[in-house]
């Protein structure tokens, strides 16, 4: 032992750094004190939360033909490359608009928020481009971003939208809280054509209906947890276009864009508002 143990320094209460690192017991007992003691620091103010994830107003869950475009978006493995989560930094306050709020994705099952930006955060992505744009995009990165490194998509403005699967996948999310009625499974395939104007536009006016104003737990009547937003409150209006520039099938490129389209515009931020303190749970705190 050296002359500063016996001196009683490098010691733990009284016990040698070195028995510590050289006992494999004492050792794992540290260890698991110190990852307990790391694991209540992130567990406990949970319990002490109202509400973990907040409502604020204007956040609404995405149509059938949006859903399916988030669909695609896993499919094609888009997260692999970009994220959706703008972090509360001022360069990417900067360059991507408002930090991303837990809200904003409390709909997305499984969410998307990415780990790796080889392309651009999409999180805030909404009405920053022309429909025209995505498409040529889409087809070919390269014919309008020289530079870029993203793969030509192709196929998905060819491939006529696959429905079969949309019914289930609302009834799945529905099953997990997101606020889709009977009414708006039974109704999805039309929702689809009139979002993507492959209709005579008399669809327009039940899809708005349905869709546009639908706060967190709107079709829970009975259930005291209902959240709704003021009256006054204006909500984003929904896009109803035929966003590949065809109004003669639903493709998915249409669900693709229709889903890109609405990215990060459903809450109207307010300048000088802090939404981490004062807008959270406002104003329709339980
Ligand atoms: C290999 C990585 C990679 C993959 C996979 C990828 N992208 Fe990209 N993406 C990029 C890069 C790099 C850019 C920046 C250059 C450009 O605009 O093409 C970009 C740019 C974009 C932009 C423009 C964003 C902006 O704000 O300017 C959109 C929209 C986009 N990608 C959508 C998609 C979608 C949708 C998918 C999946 C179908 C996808 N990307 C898959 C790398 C990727």
């Amino acid at each position: 032992m050296s002359e500063e143990y016996k001196k009683g320094k490098g010691m733990i209460r009284g016990i040698p750094h070195d028995t510590i690192e050289q006992s494999l017991p004492i050792l794992a007992v540290f260890v698991a004190i110190l990852v307990a003691v790391g694991g209540i620091v992130e567990i406990v103010p949970a319990f002490y939360l109202d509400d973990s994830e907040p409502a604020v107003e204007g956040v609404r869950p995405l149509t059938p033909l949006e859903l399916e475009g988030f669909a695609i978006y896993r499919r094609e493995g888009c997260f692999l490359c970009h994220s959706q989560m703008i972090r509360p930094f001022r360069d990417e306050k900067e360059r991507y608009g408002h930090f991303s709020l837990a809200v904003e994705s409390g709909y997305d099952h499984n969410f998307v928020w990415g780990s790796k930006r080889t392309g651009p955060d999409v999180a805030r992505l909404g009405e920053k481009y022309t429909d025209a744009w995505h498409v040529q995009h889409m087809r070919k990165p390269r014919s309008v971003v020289p530079e870029s490194v993203m793969p030509n998509y192709v196929w998905l403005e060819e491939t006529v939208l696959d429905t079969s699967r949309t019914a289930k996948r609302m009834q799945v999310l529905k099953s997990m809280n997101v606020p889709y009625s009977n009414d708006d499974i039974a109704n999805f395939a039309v929702d689809i054509k009139a979002q993507a104007a492959v209709d005579d536009g008399d669809g327009e006016d039940d899809l708005r209906a349905r869709y546009e104003r639908k706060a967190w737990g709107s079709v829970n009547e009975g259930d005291d947890t209902i959240v709704t937003w003021t009256d006054s409150f204006e909500p984003t209006e929904l896009n109803v276009r035929a966003f590949d520039g065809d109004a003669s099938d639903v493709t998915e490129l249409d669900a693709l864009i229709a889903y890109l389209q609405q990215l990060g515009t459903h809450v109207h931020f307010e300048e000088g508002v802090d939404y981490y303190h004062d807008k959270f749970g406002q104003p329709y705190r339980k």
